[in-house]
Parts: C-alpha cells; structure tokens; sequence
C-alpha cells in the first residue's frame, strides 16, 4: 500500500464519526445521559453498483422495515435491471449460454442465513434466499432444488438471458481457448494468463465479469444485515459456484459486530473465508478499511499460481471487500487500482442523508 492509499483510508474512517463514540464522549464529560434504548445511526453501504439498492433500502429502513427485508428489495431493482450483466437479469451466462444466479443473505439480530446457488430462470435470487431463511430449517439450495423451492413459492420462471448477453455469449464461444476456464497444460506455468484472458476479451469487445452486488446495513436499532448477488463469473464452467452464496465468503455478519461483503474473482474469495475475516478482524477492533486490506493481504500471501500472479508476483485478479461496522463506521478496499485511474474503483454509501460513492483504498497500485 502506498502511503498515499493510507492516508485517503484514515481520512475516509475520520469522516465516518461513529455516533456511538460521539454519545459516549460526551457522556464520559458529563455532557449527556444515557438514553433508555441505544440508538444508532442507520447506514448503508455496497458495491459501485449499487446505488439504486441503497436508496431503496434506506427509503424502507426509514419507513420502519427490517434492514434484510430493506436490502433484499433494493438488491432486486439491480437484478431486474438487465443494463447490469453481473447480476440478475440480463447477467453474463456460463460456457453453455445458461444464466445461472447466486446470492446469500444473513439477518442479524436471528443470525439466520439463507443461500441459493446456481439458480436457472429466476430473476432475484436475493429473494429466493430470503426465502430459503424463513421458510426453511435450511441454508443453501441449489441447482434443480433451488429452482423447485422458487417455483413452489410462485416465483415466475422466465428466461433471464437477454439479447445483448447471448451475442456476447455467441461472441466469446467465436473466439474459445484463451478466454475458457478450462485449465491448458501450460497455463501452470505461464505467468498473467488471468490477465491476457481478460484483457483479450476486452481487445474483442467481448464483456468479462466477476462483477456482483453486495449490500450490508445498519439499522437505528443496531439491527445489521448482509445480502450479496450475482450472476457470476462470465462464461463460467456449468455448475460453478463463486463466493457470493457462500456464507463467510461473500458476506458476513454478525450483528454485535459488523456486516461485510465481497466482490471480484470468488475463487480467491471462498479460499480466504473473505467476508468472515473482514469480520472477525473488526470485531478484534480493526478499522473497517484496514480490515478489508488486511484480508486482501492475505489473499496476495496465499496465491500460488503462477498464471494468477502479475510479473512482480502480486495478484492479478481483482477483489473488493467492502465493511460496516455495527457503530456506523464504514470501508472498503481493493486489491490493485490503475496509478493513471485512482478512482476507478468506487464504493456505495447511504448515511441516511444521501447515496454517494467514494473511492476504494487499492492494495497495489500498478
Ligand atoms: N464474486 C462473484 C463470483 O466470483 O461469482
């Protein structure tokens, strides 16, 4: 990290003034008596994408519904929206043209958590997952069995591949090889064969995603959420699964602590067990956006393989995490941003006021 990175992370938690420290100052002057029940200060955060979702979910947080429910149905505006091909509808379909949907959520004050992974024909697979928690004595459905659950339910089966999603489908499978993910005998050996794949497709004009929504919530009652959402990894093999449904992987919470997600390539995110150590290093008092480097520092640290790491040995595959802590604080931290591109990578923050997006601090920067 550079020392311009820190600086910007400490600026970032400065600005986000936890009230609870504030009350809690004042009363250790004498200032201000303890008030009957805690109160909070309901906050949002979430990937770039998601702005839409956490405008809705603050609208409904405002109107007294439980931060699950509230994420849950902003998370939906962004997977019917079929401009986004990283989630939901109109989402980037695996090797065989399939759209196939993950998503998770965790309710904090139940730690309850519901999951559903490699879901055909169903739009919101946030809400399937919701679903999944309440009605279920279950955590993850997936496939066929995720499909049968959501139908029995009534939710309406169509095809969620759009016509700009299956020409760049028609155009990836034009130009296979490179850009497969079907492992070739030297690729073990090849360093930046991840990037050439990207930067490939993008040389053709073909989109690539690791792209995802995630959200994470607090309420004014301490009340903290997480939902994570996802079409997954593009062009993906049939039947891959990425952190997004995964509990500890793509999202976190637990409610005495704080609420993380994660985005980016879920291979390297189910490996670290992402989101549950963002957690775990906040609840051992580290800073939200310290929290998500220290876990993307342990990603560099533990990849091995050659074709996923750069000349200088760094990752290079991108991963976001993204923090709230139960008092309001708030982070988010990427592996690597372009030097000549500082604010490409954005995170979404509603503080109850307004929806706006700040920049992520970068591990790297190359
Ligand atoms: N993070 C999304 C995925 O890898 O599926």
């Amino acid at each position: 990290m550079t020392p311009l990175d820190r600086r910007s992370f400490l600026a970032a938690s400065a600005a986000s003034v936890p009230l609870l420290s504030s009350i809690a100052s004042a009363q250790d002057q004498g200032r201000a008596k303890p008030q009957a029940a805690q109160s909070f200060r309901p906050m949002l955060i979430g990937s770039g994408n998601s702005i839409p979702a956490v405008t809705k979910a603050m609208e409904l947080m405002r109107s007294g519904s439980d931060p699950l429910d509230s994420i849950v149905a902003g998370i939906n505006i962004v997977e019917d929206d079929p401009n986004d091909q990283s989630v939901g509808y109109g989402g980037l379909p695996n090797e065989d043209g399939v759209v196939e949907l993950d998503a998770s959520v965790l309710h904090g004050p139940s730690h309850k958590a519901g999951s559903v992974a490699a879901l055909q024909n169903i739009k919101n697979p946030s809400s399937v997952a919701l679903q999944v928690l309440r009605r279920t004595d279950h955590v993850m459905l997936v496939g066929e069995g995720a499909l049968k659950f959501a139908k029995a339910l009534g939710f309406k089966e169509e095809n969620l591949l759009t016509e700009k999603s299956r020409e760049a489908w028609l155009r990836w499978k034009a130009n296979l090889n490179p850009g497969d993910d079907w492992l070739n005998a030297d690729q073990q050996i090849k360093p930046g064969d991840f990037n050439r794949k990207q930067s490939r497709a993008k040389q053709l004009g073909i989109p690539y995603t690791t792209g995802t929504i995630h959200c994470s919530a607090v309420d004014t009652l301490g009340n903290m959420s997480a939902c994570t959402s996802t079409s997954g990894l593009s062009w993906k093999l049939a039947g891959r699964v990425g952190d997004s449904p995964i509990i500890g992987a793509g999202m976190f919470c637990d409610n005495e602590v704080g609420s993380a997600g994660a985005t980016g390539r879920g291979e390297a995110v189910i490996q670290s067990c992402g989101a549950f150590q963002v957690v775990q290093h906040m609840g051992n008092g580290v800073e939200p956006t310290e929290a998500c480097l220290r876990v993307l520092q342990w990603i560099a640290d533990h990849t091995k393989q050659s074709f996923l790491l750069d000349e200088e040995g760094r990752p290079n595959f991108g991963v976001t995490f993204y923090a709230l802590r139960k008092d309001g604080a708030y982070g988010s931290a990427t592996m690597r941003v372009q030097k000549d591109r500082p604010n490409s990578e954005r995170f979404a923050v509603h503080d109850g006021m307004q929806a706006r997006l700040e920049n992520c601090t970068a591990l790297f920067s190359t």
